[in-house]
């Protein structure tokens, strides 16, 4: 399957039956809202099917995911502010990228990593100066 690594155990993922609202509030604090409609899943190639990466890639919003989608760097990093407990459980595999990460926090997830199952809305958040650090460290 496009954008997942055969080496990485993919955890318990149970994919949306029901439409939910993904909120992603960017860098610059702008919030983009997106109805994700199981159907349409998934939406872009970009990690597992259903993550909010390839959900957020295939609706044109941008986020950071150098290695891909597939559980080898930590770019990806988001904070799930509501909705946590709707998303598959991170992999060990996921919580290694995750350690390398700054601004870690209790609600940090890869996005190429993190499927909700639609059973509540989601609200999501980038980490704006852990962005604007890759970015220089990169020129
Ligand atoms: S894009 Fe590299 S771990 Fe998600």
């Amino acid at each position: 399957m496009p954008g997942q690594n055969p080496y990485i155990a993919q955890g318990n993922v149970r994919l949306p039956t029901r439409k939910y609202k993904l909120t992603i509030i960017d860098e610059n604090k702008r919030e983009h809202v997106i109805e994700v409609d199981p159907a349409r899943i998934p939406y872009d190639e970009h990690g597992l099917d259903g993550s909010i990466l390839g959900t957020a890639m295939g609706c044109g919003v941008s986020l950071d995911h150098a290695c891909g989608g597939v559980c080898a760097c930590s770019t990806c990093h988001i904070i799930v502010r509501k909705g946590l407990e709707t998303c598959n459980d991170a992999t060990d595999d996921e919580l290694d990228q995750l350690e390398n990460a700054a601004g870690l926090t209790v609600q940090s997830r890869l996005s190429c990593q993190c499927v909700p199952n639609g059973e509540s809305d989601v609200v999501v958040e980038i980490p704006a100066w852990n962005r604007n650090l890759a970015r220089e460290g990169h020129g």
